[in-house]
């Protein structure tokens, strides 16, 4: 049923935006004529994700809320993606400076275990280039080639599994923009607690590692999420995908050994992404990197392919488009 609003009361907020896997912060309207609404999703409730597909296939493509609301969604949005950093700021044939000059600071080892402010801040302009950089240079070839260059190990790897993660949920289908900046940002940041482990454990390849030291060097998915968590600014999305990167079907996984049921969406395509740039990009674990091809018959026959099928199918299928030729 349509009410009647003062449209000077509302604004409206474009549907890309809005992230709908947490629960509504506000009362959400459409907006039928000028002065007429449709409460469409009431604070607290959870949006039918159908159904919004449906406001969007029907040209549907901003909600709109109270003009109190305002600060609100600003806050639930610059959580996820930056306000102030909009993506069309960026220009895209200097698309690899903007990272470059965005990450210098993110990964340098400091002397505490302390994630800083603005790290995050340059960890979600990066998140947003990653994001826009696949949306122009979405080839496999080249973003594992780009990442070859880049030269600090936990950058590299942060990198390729960020612009990976999002590369497979495109391939899923998944268009939500805060999605896949939240896919982005997870697989940017997935390994920070590395930095909460002695160094001289980081730089050793696993298979080195001795008992006490692997026990280390587990920890690091939980050190990670727990940094975050203090930061306040990441959305708790980005806080599980860090938790549970190492979490595989059938509870072989660690820390929490869950069930794939139980291992959230992103993360579960964040795993399969983190592998496969640890098969394909040269690393202490990999010293002679596999072309994807053989990375993925290495995860399907050497790893038992502990990830969601449907996940792992469309990694196969941007890998079987690079393998015939095609853009990947
Ligand atoms: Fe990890
Ligand atoms: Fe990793």
């Amino acid at each position: 049923m349509s009410i009647k609003i003062n449209p000077q009361e509302m604004i409206s907020v474009p549907i890309e935006r809005l992230d709908f896997n947490q629960r509504a912060l506000t009362n959400f309207y459409i907006r039928l004529s000028s002065e007429k609404f449709v409460l469409i999703l009431k604070t607290g409730q959870r949006a039918d994700l159908q159904q919004i597909k449906k406001y969007k296939d029907q040209s549907v493509f901003d909600f709109w809320v109270h003009i109190s609301e305002q600060e609100t969604i600003n806050n639930q949005i610059r959580s996820v993606a930056g306000l102030e950093y909009p993506s069309d700021c960026i220009d895209i044939d200097s698309k690899m400076e903007v990272l470059s000059e965005a990450i210098d600071t993110l990964f340098a080892f400091s002397s505490t275990n302390e994630v800083s402010e603005e790290v995050i801040q340059n960890s979600i302009q990066v998140t947003q280039s990653v994001v826009i950089l696949m949306e122009s240079h979405p080839s496999l070839q080249d973003i594992l080639t780009t990442m070859t260059s880049i030269d600090d190990k936990l950058l590299k790897h942060g990198m390729a599994t960020s612009a990976l993660s999002v590369m497979i949920a495109k391939e899923m289908g998944w268009r939500s923009k805060v999605t896949l900046e939240k896919l982005a940002l997870g697989g940017l940041l997935h390994d920070i607690g590395m930095k909460a482990i002695p160094l001289e454990i980081y730089k050793k390849p696993l298979f080195l590692l001795s008992d006490d030291e692997l026990d280390w060097y587990k920890t690091h998915p939980f050190k990670g999420a727990e940094m975050l968590s203090r930061i306040g600014l990441i959305s708790p999305d980005v806080i599980s995908m860090v938790m549970q990167h190492h979490e595989k079907a059938g509870g072989q996984g660690y820390p929490q050994h869950l069930d794939l049921k139980d291992i959230h969406p992103y993360a579960q395509i964040l795993s399969l992404a983190d592998d496969f740039a640890d098969l394909t990009l040269p690393n202490p674990n990999c010293p002679e990197p596999k072309d994807p091809r053989h990375a993925i018959e290495h995860l399907e026959l050497v790893k038992g392919c502990p990830y969601d099928p449907l996940v792992f199918a469309a990694l196969k299928k941007i890998v079987k488009r690079v393998a015939s030729g095609q853009a990947a």
